[in-house]
């Protein structure tokens, strides 16, 4: 949402404090945020805190001038690049779906051609209310885009449905639909995070992997418009919305997994850290301690992308090598060897790159010796790199296989 400019409408219900918060999350990612609040909202939270938090003043009368000639409305709903509702009231559900358009919130709305996003926020009942989730219905069939309020403890003392949505949830949406589709028609299957090779019930080999580069890898891809399928060894993130999920634990399940999914896929991203050797024996009781060391014999993982490799087709085909030293000619010999399109070269010895950290540094290498060797940039970004290169390469592809049916 970088440069983007987001008209925030605050309505009058309690979760309008969390309208601060989410003016910030949006402000944080690089966007322009400009406030329209209606009457009852400045019941609940003073436009003050908006201007503030915003650095724009806040709009909440019809009639405000912006500048000598403009009249508010016009403006912000012209130049608005998405406009988001948060919190809806059923009220301004209600409205905006009979077409009224009594006060400056909903006169923008009326005369925007910017996507709108409504999260709705009321009481349990309201939110169940047959006429509220009519209006929904209606809005969604003609293009307005929801965030459904969660489940939880309601202002009203209630527990129920009709919470304000998760910031995040909100936010990732925003972030999704001002993102261009060009990956649409894709079906982009992901690996990530570490697995885990069990030799008892409470036991296990693994790795530092977090799963961080795979699950960005995977949310970026839906974005841009993609499908996506998620092949997860056991990680603390949050399960992505909008993406097909498989959780696995060993090489052995993420391999099942992959190629039980490879069919259906366009490009394939293995940014897992797979155990390459698992414990050849498992004991199905809890080993206990004694006297003489343990020595626990290892024996080889599949090594699930070189199956791919093998199999790959028209498919794009990216790997990661996460390495100490000598990390091109490494990274080069593994993208040969496993018959891959690209491989991303990560030196995890850098600060700021690696495992556990929100930031990576790699380079982009790929068959014929072409190197993007990109900074220290957030995961999220490198993820977008990543799926540029695969875009070009889709590209050259397309161009080749035209050339040869000429
Ligand atoms: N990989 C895989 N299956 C394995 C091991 C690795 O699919 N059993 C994939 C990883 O997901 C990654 C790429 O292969 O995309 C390179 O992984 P890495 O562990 O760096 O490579 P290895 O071939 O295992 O080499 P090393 O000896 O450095 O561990």
């Amino acid at each position: 949402m970088k440069g983007k400019k987001i008209v925030l409408g605050v309505t009058g219900g309690i979760a309008a404090y969390k309208a601060a918060e989410l003016a910030r999350e949006f402000i944080k990612r690089g966007a322009g945020v400009h406030v329209i609040m209606t009457k009852n909202a400045t019941e609940f939270i003073a436009p003050l805190t908006f201007q503030t938090l915003t650095g724009n003043p806040v709009f909440v009368d019809t009639f405000q001038l912006t500048g000598e000639w403009e009249i508010g409305h016009i403006t912000l709903a012209e130049s608005a690049h998405i406009v988001v509702v948060a919190p809806a009231t059923a009220n301004v559900i209600g409205k905006i779906a009979h077409g009224i358009a009594d006060d400056l919130l909903t006169t923008t709305i009326m005369a925007t051609r910017a996507p709108v996003l409504i999260c709705p926020a009321m009481n349990v009942n309201m939110y169940a209310n047959p006429i509220v989730r009519e209006n929904m219905e209606k809005l969604a069939a003609t293009g307005y885009r929801f965030v459904e309020a969660g489940y939880g403890e309601l202002a009203c003392k209630t527990e129920g449905y009709g919470r304000l949505a998760c910031l995040e949830d909100i936010v990732e949406d925003v972030e999704d639909i001002l993102t261009v589709k060009d990956l649409s028609g894709q079906h982009v299957l992901v690996t990530a995070g570490p697995t885990r090779e069990a030799f008892d019930p409470v036991r296990f080999i693994t790795n530092y992997s977090t799963g961080k580069m795979g699950y960005a890898v995977a949310v970026m891809a839906k974005r841009r418009g993609a499908k996506v399928t998620l092949v997860s060894g056991p990680t603390s993130l949050p399960q992505p919305r909008g993406v097909e999920f498989v959780p696995v634990s060993s090489a052995r399940q993420m391999r099942d997994a992959v190629m039980a999914n490879l069919e259906k896929a366009t490009v394939v991203v293995k940014s897992a850290a797979v155990a390459d050797y698992r414990p050849a024996d498992y004991s199905e009781s809890k080993i206990k301690k004694a006297q003489k060391p343990l020595e626990i014999r290892l024996e080889r993982n599949p090594d699930i992308i070189s199956e791919v490799g093998r199999d790959k087709g028209n498919r794009i085909l990216v790997g990661f090598a996460v390495e100490t030293d000598n990390l091109i000619r490494y990274a080069t010999k593994k993208m040969m060897e496993k018959n891959m399109d690209l491989i991303v070269a990560n030196d995890i010895t850098l600060p700021g790159a690696g495992f556990a950290a929100q930031t990576n540094i790699v380079k982009i290498l790929d068959r014929e010796g072409g190197s993007v060797d990109l900074p220290l940039m957030d995961k999220m970004d490198v993820a977008a790199r990543i799926l540029d290169r695969v875009r070009e390469l889709m590209g050259k592809q397309k161009g080749a296989s035209r050339g040869k049916k000429r």
